[in-house]
């Protein structure tokens, strides 16, 4: 670098000092100081990246002339409400879809996902994953497990699976056999759930769209996109995706989006979908903003940075365990298609450690110690340590994981890389403490 004059200009590099934190050793302080040092240019290149995710933000809100009477909503019915049709119109623009849905009423992602599948597929149907087996709250909408709830499997829809290759990737060669039979959806997970396997990028998920419709013109694409949202520069309704859902507890709701979900891609999938979440005949025309929408846009104008910041703090959980020995997906300041970062431990006492510390580093419940516990939906009793302002907030930091083998912890979210280095730090004194 060159000053004014043209000499070199001095790297100033500022010493890190340990922080007053009554629950992290020196040494623990001092291995993740080390780790934030080995990060600074994969963090540049995160932080550069904010930039241009921001401008499709704003660019969004400029193009449907956002203003303060957006903010309020039509109560009861919430027909012909100005907010949400707006909000929708800015979601779309921003995934680059040809319409969104975004509502409050979606309870999670899985519900999104579930409206999207319910409101699409009909009897007799066929809907293969191209990813192997899906997320653990999927198994009982599709109807792997559970009876009696009304699972698509219990509407005549049939399920099939192209597991994943021993490398945890899409099986390419198997995908024509796969698609042998007339298929109606295929449904591709982008990002890695509970499995120890690599996220999908987007690129990756363009190229399965002009396969599948290579093979079969007629096959809807539908992408889980949780956790994946604005990590690349595109999305998968721009690569050839037909539909998509996905959680405003995670990356779109900034941190502040008190609930909600959305669905995206053709205007006519969408709509059923909504039609699903509502009533036929009712579809996305109706349902209140409970005058919350100025949240949702706020947390969408957010976004980009608090995705930004979560994968810095994912780059520093990989890189603090990975310098510990531990194999880390993905490796730290690899390219991401989604904010996970999976750490195998192999045994289930460092979890519990792990996600004790980072309970007791959140700023809500930092005094509770998670224990693992069976939680709805899922088939593993779960250790989650998530104390966030928003109930289950993903994008805020949070780490958890199944109590299976091979005993992986998925971290999350972090609003602010120091956050993350404070509950690392902590990680590894108990981690020490406890061998
Ligand atoms: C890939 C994937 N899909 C779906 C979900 C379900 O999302 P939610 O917890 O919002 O229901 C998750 C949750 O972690 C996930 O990782």
């Amino acid at each position: 670098m060159l000053g004014e004059a043209g000499e070199p200009c001095p790297v100033v590099v500022l010493a890190i000092q340990p922080p007053a934190w009554p629950l992290a050793t020196d040494a623990a302080w001092g291995a993740v100081a080390a780790a934030q040092q080995r990060l600074l240019a994969s963090d540049a290149r995160r932080t550069a990246a904010v930039q241009p995710q921001l401008a499709k933000v704003l660019a969004a809100f400029q193009a449907e002339r956002l203003g303060t009477h957006h903010f309020a909503s039509v109560s009861g019915y919430g027909h012909n409400d100005l907010g949400r049709d707006t909000l929708d119109r800015v979601f779309a623009r921003v995934l680059g879809a040809e319409k969104a849905a975004v509502r409050l009423q979606f309870v999670s992602g899985t519900h999104a996902i579930a409206a999207a599948l319910f409101g699409v597929l009909r009897p007799g149907d066929r809907l293969l994953s191209l990813t192997g087996r899906p997320y653990d709250t999927l198994e009982e909408v599709i109807g792997l497990r559970g009876q009696g709830q009304g699972s698509l499997a219990e509407f005549g829809i049939n399920y099939a699976e192209l597991p994943l290759t021993a490398a945890g990737v899409v099986d390419e060669a198997g995908l024509a056999a796969a698609l042998a039979p007339p298929t109606r959806m295929v449904l591709i997970q982008r990002s890695c759930g509970y499995s120890w396997r690599p996220s999908l990028p987007v690129a990756s998920i363009g190229r399965l769209c002009e396969r599948v419709k290579a093979l079969q013109p007629e096959c809807l694409v539908f992408v889980d996109n949780c956790y994946g949202e604005l990590v690349e520069a595109l999305e998968p309704p721009q690569v050839g995706a037909d539909l998509i859902a996905g959680s405003l507890i995670k990356n779109l709701g900034g941190t502040i989006a008190p609930s909600g979900g959305y669905v995206a891609g053709k205007a006519e999938l969408v709509e059923q979908a909504c039609c699903r979440l509502t009533a036929p005949g009712i579809g996305s025309e109706g349902g209140s903003g409970f005058d919350l929408h100025r949240l949702l846009f706020q947390g969408l104008f957010l976004a980009p940075q608090m995705v930004a910041e979560s994968l810095i703090c994912a780059d520093l959980v990989a890189q603090v365990f990975a310098d510990r020995g531990l194999a880390v997906q993905p490796l730290p300041g690899a390219e991401r298609t989604d904010l996970i970062q999976a750490v195998r431990f192999g045994e289930p006492r460092a979890l519990q450690e792990v996600c004790r510390a980072f309970q007791a580093c959140s700023p809500v419940g930092g005094y509770v110690d998670p224990v693992p516990a069976p939680m709805p939906g899922y088939a593993s009793e779960l250790v989650m340590a998530g104390g966030t302002f928003i109930d289950g907030s993903t994008s805020e930091l949070s780490a958890d994981g199944p109590l299976r083998e091979p005993y992986v912890l998925f971290s999350q979210g972090g609003t602010h890389r120091s956050h993350a280095a404070l509950a690392l730090a902590a990680a590894l004194s108990r981690l020490d403490a406890a061998t």
